[in-house]
């Protein structure tokens, strides 16, 4: 935590959604059917955003460092999967009913949380929505269950995966044998998970299907402390420089109730969203408890044998598990600003480069003759590079407010003195400074802007 954290969110959920809705980037899904609750559709720069969040992501597991290997694992898994995990028995939350007017439904914790001030709080809580009395808590399992094959009974019950750390676990002897890993070594997997949370909401922040990002970095049980300060380090430092501002961010330890039931130790990365500070990432030591569990339920030996110490051991387990939706509207939220230039309202996202959805535009300023087409020379010799954009239409502030508002870190202005010398303008989204440059030098200049440390312009 640093000292002058913040305590007051700058932006709201409505402006960030009505920036997704109005740029493309998230969609509410099956729109045209009214909508299906909590599922979003992410258009072109959604895309775009959410594959730069994934790409930095791997960067840091697999370029960065050289302990850790890829996986991807299937969706669908042995349901006994799911039994030795213990998500069958214990990945529940607790249910409550209104018995009033509204009959809603709602997580218990939740409401204690809002009315009494704490998840475990004793006391009478009533329903959110219309104050009427709410039933006694069941516990509701959050996997979604389907069968797989023509028959529907009990032997066909399939789950869709809740987290995609146990094919991980599950392959850990594969692993072992194939690339020849010793602890501490790491298993990165990126993948959509599937939970049937009982209040999906705040836009992507919470929903029923999300992709995760995440690490098993399976040590030896001596160096599980070590390592799991390791990473809560490591994760803190990749959102600073992908810049988050670290007065958004901090590190929360988890109380003993709060532990998921494979947890001895979790701390989340919290960030200060519109909703509050809420969970960004946890990063848990979950022990030796899910390679025991495998291998007492498969019968196969899960662990680690040093042939040059002859000392065998089951490795313990830290892990960094984060969600892609979630940082990608934590990267929103904090690029997010609104400025006056010139008398006028400027939204600008102040992302970081290599996260910006498009790295360069090319605006060739009228279509004078020769103009477009020597535009078009430009963004053609910039495109195999970043991801560039053409356009033309409209005028040319109406141009640089769109490519603000996606966060588009430089434009190139094509005009008439380029027809003449070969230079172009290019102009900066955040200090709007324009200077002229030779065209040719364009691709090399922007590789080097590209790949050089970056800070928010927020911070001052
Ligand atoms: N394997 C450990 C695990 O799944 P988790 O804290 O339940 O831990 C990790 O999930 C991350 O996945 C969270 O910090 C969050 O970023 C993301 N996540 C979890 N549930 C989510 C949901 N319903 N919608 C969007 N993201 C979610």
């Amino acid at each position: 935590m640093t000292d002058e954290t913040a305590t007051k969110p700058e932006v709201t959920m409505e402006e960030i959604v009505a920036l997704c809705k109005r740029r493309g980037f998230v969609f509410q899904s099956s729109e045209i059917y009214g909508g299906l609750g909590s599922t979003y559709d992410y258009g072109h720069y959604g895309v775009l955003l959410k594959q730069n969040v994934k790409n930095e992501w791997w960067r840091a597991m697999l370029q960065d460092r050289d302990d850790i290997v890829a996986i991807d694992s299937a969706i669908l898994q042995h349901p006994r999967v799911w039994e030795a995990s213990g998500h069958l028995e214990g990945f529940t939350d607790p249910l409550v009913q209104c018995l009033g007017k509204c009959k809603k439904r709602w997580r218990e914790d939740h409401v204690r949380e809002e009315q009494l001030g704490a998840a475990d709080a004793e006391g009478e809580i009533t329903c959110p929505e219309c104050g009427g009395e709410l039933t006694e808590p069941r516990q509701f399992n959050l996997m979604f269950k389907t069968h797989m094959g023509p028959v529907e009974d009990a032997g066909s019950v399939v789950y869709l995966r809740p987290e995609t750390a146990q094919g991980i676990f599950i392959n850990f002897k594969n692993f072992l044998q194939f690339s020849r890993r010793k602890p501490p070594f790491g298993i990165a997997q990126v993948g959509k998970s599937f939970r049937n949370e009982i209040t999906p909401g705040n836009f992507i922040f919470r929903t029923r299907e999300f992709e995760q990002m995440e690490m098993e970095f399976f040590v030896p049980p001596a160096e599980a402390e070590k390592w799991h300060q390791h990473w809560m380090a490591e994760r803190m430092r990749w959102y600073t420089e992908l810049g988050i501002r670290p007065s958004h961010l901090r590190l929360r330890a988890h109380g003993p109730d709060e532990l998921s039931h494979y947890s001895s130790a979790t701390s989340d990365i919290e960030y200060l969203f519109p909703i509050g500070w809420s969970e960004l990432e946890g990063i848990a030591n979950r022990g030796d408890f899910d390679l025991t569990q495998h291998a007492k339920h498969s019968g196969e030996k899960l662990e680690y044998f040093d042939q040059a110490t002859g000392e065998r051991y089951v490795p313990y387990v830290i892990e960094p598990a984060a969600g892609a939706d979630r940082a990608a509207l934590a990267f929103l939220v904090d690029a997010y600003d609104v400025e006056e230039v010139e008398g006028r309202k400027r939204t600008v996202l102040r992302l970081h480069p290599r996260l910006a959805p498009v790295k360069v535009a090319v605006l060739p300023l009228v279509s004078k003759e020769g103009m477009p087409e020597r535009a078009r020379e430009i963004f053609d010799q910039l495109r195999p590079l970043m991801q560039a954009e053409y356009d033309e239409g409209g005028s040319i502030g109406k141009r640089y407010r769109r490519q603000d508002e996606i966060g588009t870190p430089w434009g190139v202005t094509v005009d008439g003195q380029t027809l003449e010398d070969g230079t172009v303008t290019l102009r900066d989204r955040d200090t709007l400074t324009q200077e002229r440059v030779p065209a040719d030098e364009l691709p090399a200049l922007l590789l080097k802007k590209l790949s050089e440390p970056w800070k928010s312009p927020k911070l001052g």
